[in-house]
């Protein structure tokens, strides 16, 4: 079985996780800087009966960028309507969704940096003035017509801000980078979690998946769910500290949470390239994975945790990342 249990990344299938999403800000934990921020834009946004500034969500997978979109329109008491930057292939794409926005809605664009450059376009005037500008006929007959549109709130998620263009992330007024969570935010998020779908779970134990989760929300709720199924089948009511290291040790969780590609990452810079210095594209190569993946998913982690480091000659190994693999510095010299 080679499921990646500790993936940060969004499964198709993941009906679970609307299930347990927080509907509110009161139920979102964490990241309480760009909750209380959110929380005045929203009210004053309410006060003076206007749409709230556009916002820009951006940070690793699995931290709740999606969450808070639905958060954010559900304060607003508005309509929410999706769409993804890679399905927004032509203009009419975008002008279609645009086109169905009601006054106050808010429009979620997930992987808004993979949005082709010519429908970015589109959306410049429609951010700052409420304006649709299409060309209809072809060649020789073509024309430019403008359409208003109702005041909207654009919210725009990525992992990655830096592939903005500049024009786009200046039209946003709210722009928030959400972090990796605390320990004991994360605890609370399995408390949470447990309580909505009746599964209680005791403190120890939920500190424990808070400890072993990539710090992200995501990873926490599938460990609780598959904890869940062991303790289901074992015939004890709730989650115990036991019960929650015999499952974590059957699912090969590391005690960091680092995922196989993490070790797999850390094993290829440390025995293939001597702990580095080495480059990005050089490591990705080495393990079959994405570049983007290794600098979007992988290294903000390793990064954060202290396994590796970044220099000016590329990536290297710290003295955590060898203890962590149980690999002398001096034996793998030679
Ligand atoms: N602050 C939070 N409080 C409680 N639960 C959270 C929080 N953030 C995220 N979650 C939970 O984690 C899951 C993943 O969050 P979400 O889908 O919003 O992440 P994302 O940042 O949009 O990820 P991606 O970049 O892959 O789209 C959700 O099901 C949600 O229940
Ligand atoms: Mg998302």
């Amino acid at each position: 079985m080679d499921e990646r249990v500790i993936t940060t990344e969004e499964l198709e299938t993941d009906s679970f996780e609307q299930s347990i999403r927080p509907l509110t800000l009161d139920e979102y934990v964490g990241q309480d800087e760009i909750k209380e921020n959110l929380r005045v834009f929203i009210e004053a946004a309410k006060m003076r009966e206007e749409s709230l500034d556009h916002v820009l969500l951006y940070g690793p997978p699995g931290l709740g960028k999606t969450t808070l979109a639905h958060i954010i329109a559900n304060e607003l008491g508005c309509n929410l309507k999706t769409a993804s930057g890679p399905s927004l292939e032509k203009s009419g794409d975008l002008a279609a969704v645009l086109s169905t926005l009601e006054p106050g809605d808010v429009l979620f664009i997930d992987e808004i940096h993979r949005m082709p450059k010519f429908v970015e376009e589109i959306l410049y005037p429609a951010m700052e003035d409420f304006e649709l500008d299409i060309i209809i006929g072809t060649d020789g007959k073509s024309r430019s017509i403008k359409i208003d549109l109702p005041p909207f709130t654009l919210v725009g998620a990525t992992t990655r801000a830096g592939d903005l263009s500049g024009p786009l992330r200046d039209r946003f007024g709210i722009v928030a980078k959400l972090n990796y969570y605390k320990d004991t935010e994360l605890q609370q998020i399995v408390k949470r979690t447990g309580r909505v779908l009746s599964m209680s779970i005791d403190d120890d134990a939920a500190l424990e998946i808070a400890r072993r989760c990539r710090k992200t929300p995501r990873v926490a709720n599938r460990l609780f769910k598959r904890v869940r199924d062991f303790a289901l089948v074992d015939g004890t009511g709730t989650i115990d500290y036991k019960i929650t290291i015999d499952s974590l040790k059957k699912l090969k969780v590391d005690e960091y949470g680092l995922d196989q590609i993490d070790i797999e990452y850390l094993e290829a810079l440390i025995d293939k390239f001597n702990g580095g210095p080495v480059g990005v594209e050089t490591i990705a190569t080495a393990i079959g994975e994405e570049v983007t993946t290794i600098e979007d998913v992988v290294e903000p982690f390793l990064l954060q945790e202290g396994f590796i480091k970044r220099t000016q000659r590329g990536r290297v190994a710290t003295d955590k990342a060898y203890d962590h693999l149980q690999i002398d510095r001096q034996e793998s010299l030679f």
